[in-house]
């Protein structure tokens, strides 16, 4: 009998593509190989011939896309002799880095904007011994404190700036193009401080890329040079078209190019990426930073960007484009998704799917193209926005045999 290997996490699986050393404690949770879901109702609906995928990051451990990143940095910060981390949040970065804390045995604070965050993340950071530090303030207030109290401060910073995180969440497109066989033709994600946006573009081009000399302009971690691209005898563990294990000779060479050959450089190796923000918080469209942004989904209730030239970069160089999303679109995505798909995100997520699917129907996002949406957060994280727009009556009865039956034949389509 065969038995697969294993999984411990994306720095183990990755370790040659991420600054680790063979004597590195790393911090894990088992954080990535999160599902690629292709979607069966929702293309129908739009009467158009895609294929579209989502990356259900809410199956990350502590429930959203930042585990990856925080994986890299927590123990790149105990590698280095931290015995705090520190991060400001709209919630998903605070439960995730009290978790890694945890896990490595240091302490995590959190400043967190007062009130505008969902219920879920707070519970998590409380439970995981955080010290939860609530602001009279948004994020990029939360954020700006951050990075002038660890100047002096013994704390490491946790957030996006820190080039770790990015680093782990690049591993994100890695595993997508091992489950494709190859880069889709768009790949669509939310935006707030734009580090997601950035890191899967550095992912898509490390991969791509030919040489190790220029990789992307957009990574602040090699700055054009990369070191960490394996050597091409290096032997990296692929998944086949079937999703098998393989080893092959330096992942790189066994990339198809996209079908329709409309990534980035003609190559058909890279995405275009495109980012949607919520209108009332959305500086990419304004082309400056928004001082109140405000929207219903908390998590990228941000007005200062703090990847903005990156996300720039990533723009030009992708050939993808930022859009926005109103709160009643990202609402009804969200809710089309549970319902049609069974799949469950938080409000934030549900804006990749928003802007993908008015962008389909426009034509922008051409026909017979394959699209991947990122859902970057677990719908549980915020019940309290689900429940608020859920129509479905919970239809309250005696505990009867009769009333029971009669609910259900009352229901039944
Ligand atoms: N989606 C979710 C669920 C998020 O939590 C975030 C960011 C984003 C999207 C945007 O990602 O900032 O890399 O562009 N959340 C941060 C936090 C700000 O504090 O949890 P980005």
């Amino acid at each position: 009998m065969s038995f697969r290997p294993r999984y411990t996490g994306l720095i183990e699986r990755y370790r040659d593509r991420l600054p680790v050393h063979d004597d590195t404690r790393i911090i894990s949770l088992g954080e990535g190989n999160t599902p690629l879901i292709r979607l069966h109702h929702v293309p129908s609906l739009l009467g158009s011939d895609v294929d579209i995928y989502v990356k259900y990051e809410g199956l990350n451990p502590t429930g959203s896309f930042k585990d990856r990143g925080m994986t890299m940095a927590v123990t790149k910060a105990v590698e280095e002799g931290s015995r705090a981390i520190i991060c400001a949040s709209t919630g998903n970065t605070s439960a995730s880095a009290a978790a890694y804390a945890a896990r490595a045995g240091i302490i995590a604070f959190v400043l967190i904007p007062d009130g505008k965050i969902a219920l879920g993340k707070l519970a998590q950071a409380m439970m995981e011994g955080a010290v939860v530090i609530q602001i009279k303030g948004n994020f990029d207030d939360g954020m700006r404190l951050v990075k002038e109290v660890a100047t002096s401060a013994p704390v490491t910073i946790v957030n996006s700036i820190n080039p770790y995180r990015l680093q782990g969440q690049k591993t994100a497109a890695f595993e997508i193009i091992e489950e494709l066989g190859r880069a889709p033709d768009y790949h669509c994600l939310p935006v707030g401080n734009a580090g997601n946006i950035t890191a899967h573009w550095i992912g898509y081009s490390e991969y791509a890329c030919k040489d190790g000399d220029h990789v992307t302009n957009a990574c602040t971690f090699c700055k054009g040079k990369c070191e960490l691209l394996p050597s091409p005898s290096g032997r990296v563990v692929e998944r086949d078209r079937n999703g098998k294990g393989v080893v092959g000779e330096g992942a790189r060479s066994t990339l198809l190019p996209s079908p329709s050959g409309r990534g980035a450089g003609g190559e058909g190796l890279r995405p275009k990426m495109v980012g949607y923000q919520a209108s009332g918080a959305a500086p990419f469209l304004r082309g400056k930073m928004v001082d109140d942004p405000e929207t219903v989904a908390t998590a990228i209730r941000i007005g200062h960007p703090q990847s903005w030239d990156q996300a720039w970069i990533v723009n030009k160089e992708s050939g993808g484009w930022f859009d926005e999303c109103t709160d009643q679109e990202i609402l009804a995505a969200q809710k089309l998704l549970a319902e049609k798909e069974g799949i469950f995100c938080e409000p934030a997520s549900a804006a990749s799917l928003a802007g993908a699917m008015r962008d389909i129907q426009s034509g922008k996002i051409i026909a017979n193209s394959t699209v991947v949406c990122t859902l970057t957060g677990h719908g549980l994280k915020d019940p309290d926005t689900a429940i608020a727009q859920s129509t479905a009556p919970v239809l309250k009865i005696e505990a009867k045999l009769e009333q029971v039956k009669k609910a259900i034949l009352d229901n039944l389509p």
